[in-house]
Parts: C-alpha cells; sequence; structure tokens
C-alpha cells in the first residue's frame, strides 16, 4: 500500500493513444516512428512528467489498440508503476509472466463492446481465476479483480485471495446527475468498505471525469483510480501534461474533503 498521504493515486489508460493510432496505421509493420503516430509511449511519459502515478494500458485479445510491441517498450520506458489490464485466457497469463508489469487487472474482454463494459463474474469464473491470481502472485506481480461493486463479488474476491479490487464505476457514472446516482454511490461505498474489511486494497474505474471525480476521490478507503477516456480526451484541446494536472489537482481537492 502507497503512503496514505498521496493517495488516492493516479493511473492513466492510454488505449486511446494507441486506438487514434490504428484507425490510421492499423496495417502498417511498425507501431511507433517516422509518420506513425500518435505513439502511446511518447503520451506516457508525458503524463509520469505532469504527475501520473502510473500507466495503464489493456492488451486486448483483439490487439484493436495496444499493441504487443507498445507494452514492451512501455515496459523499458516508464518511470512509474505499469498496470497491465487483460482477460482470463493462457495467453495473456504467459504475456504477463514474461513481461513482469508491477500490477495485472484481470478484467473481462467481449469482442462486441466498445471499452470494457462491465465487472468479472467471479462466480462463473472461479477456478480460471483462482489459478491465473496464484500464478501471477507467485511471479511477484500485484493482481487486481475489476468487479462491479456488490458484496457478493467482494466476497468472492476475498476467496480467491485477490490482493486488489478494481470496482467499476461505469454505473455509478451513468447515473450522475440523475435519480439514482445516489443509490449507485452508497453501493460503490459499501463495496470499498467491505472490501477494507477483507483487507482488499480498493481501486476504482471506468467512466471517471473531471466532473464527477470530486464525489469518486471521497470514495473510502481509495488506493488509485483509472482514468482514460476524459484524460485523453481533454488532452486533445490542452495536451496530456495539463489533462493529468488538472485532472491530480482535483482529486486533491475532492479527497481533501473527506
Ligand atoms: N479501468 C478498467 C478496468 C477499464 O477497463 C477501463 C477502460 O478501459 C478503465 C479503468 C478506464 O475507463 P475510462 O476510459 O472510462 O476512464
Amino acid at each position: 500500500m502507497n503512503s496514505p498521504d498521496k493517495r488516492p493515486l493516479l493511473g492513466v489508460n492510454i488505449d486511446h493513444a494507441a486506438t487514434l493510432r490504428q484507425a490510421r496505421y492499423r496495417e502498417m509493420e511498425n507501431s511507433c516512428g517516422g509518420f506513425v503516430e500518435p505513439d502511446p509511449v511518447h503520451i506516457a511519459l508525458r503524463a509520469e512528467q505532469a504527475g501520473a502515478d502510473g500507466i495503464t494500458v489493456h492488451l486486448r485479445e483483439d490487439r484493436r489498440h495496444i499493441q504487443d510491441r507498445d507494452v514492451e517498450r512501455l515496459r523499458e520506458c516508464i518511470a512509474t508503476r505499469m498496470n497491465l489490464e487483460m482477460a482470463c485466457t493462457a495467453e495473456m497469463l504467459k504475456i504477463a509472466l514474461a513481461l513482469k508489469p508491477n500490477s495485472v487487472c484481470l478484467v473481462p474482454e467481449n469482442r462486441q463492446e466498445v471499452t470494457t463494459e462491465g465487472g468479472l463474474d467471479l462466480e462463473s469464473k472461479r477456478n480460471e481465476i483462482r489459478e491465473i491470481v496464484a500464478a501471477l502472485g507467485e511471479a511477484g506481480i500485484e493482481v487486481s479483480l475489476f468487479i462491479d461493486p456488490h458484496p457478493k463479488q467482494i466476497d468472492l474476491a476475498t476467496e480467491l485471495r485477490a490482493p486488489v479490487v478494481e470496482l467499476h464505476t461505469g454505473a455509478y457514472a451513468h447515473q450522475f446527475g440523475k435519480p439514482r446516482q445516489r443509490e449507485e454511490w452508497e453501493r460503490l461505498v459499501s463495496a470499498a468498505q467491505r472490501a477494507n474489511r477483507a483487507e482488499i486494497i480498493v481501486n476504482a474505474g471506468h467512466g471517471i471525469n473531471y466532473v464527477n471525480i470530486a464525489e469518486v476521490s471521497r470514495l473510502p478507503h481509495l488506493n488509485e483510480l483509472n482514468i482514460g477516456h476524459s484524460i485523453l480526451s481533454r488532452a486533445l484541446y490542452f495536451g496530456i501534461e495539463e489533462a493529468v494536472r488538472e485532472m491530480k489537482e482535483r482529486m486533491r481537492a475532492g479527497a481533501s474533503r473527506l
């Protein structure tokens, strides 16, 4: 666990820099250099300079954005923590064990989705997840499970001996400013409290933006937030450094009102 004064930490998800590159250069042999742009690694380094505490990437099975070469280059270049999001498959486990990111976040993957839509169903995937958590743990890689904020999922994460959970904030973000915002917020709060009682580290992510960050930063026991879309979108207007600095400031302001 990181020192409490710095929390919540910010993991910047740079997948969408690769989405933009792939939109034009999918067929190119090289993933960087020459006129191939933007380079997600370049974006990651600038995000770090501006105060990101870690860099998150999702190497999807269909390689629709981040490529294998990107994760290799990131592993070599970044100075903060590397968090690899991946599906629970043998192929991804092999890649993670060779790459040795600081942490792995296990996520569900569905080829039809635009971005990760729901949390993992720990019930139906119990056995494979148990094995992957154990294998990564033995290799010294911290494992996090991306789950919906429901008591059952927290209890299953406890049973599977996951050291970390990332609570899916998508439903809350979707209801933000609508009548069910409170209900979704309460769900997140009680999930965070339940995880903390089980001595599980609490991260959160999905759908977090410059508006809802004030409340999200006040989630109890919060260790880290993983944010992609809103930071990369703001970077188009003001540059990645400004986008990261602004988010960090809003996180600090939100958390200081605890
Ligand atoms: N956390 C996880 C596990 C995700 O899959 C994603 C989306 O890739 C994020 C965080 C970031 O979500 P967003 O792009 O909505 O900030």
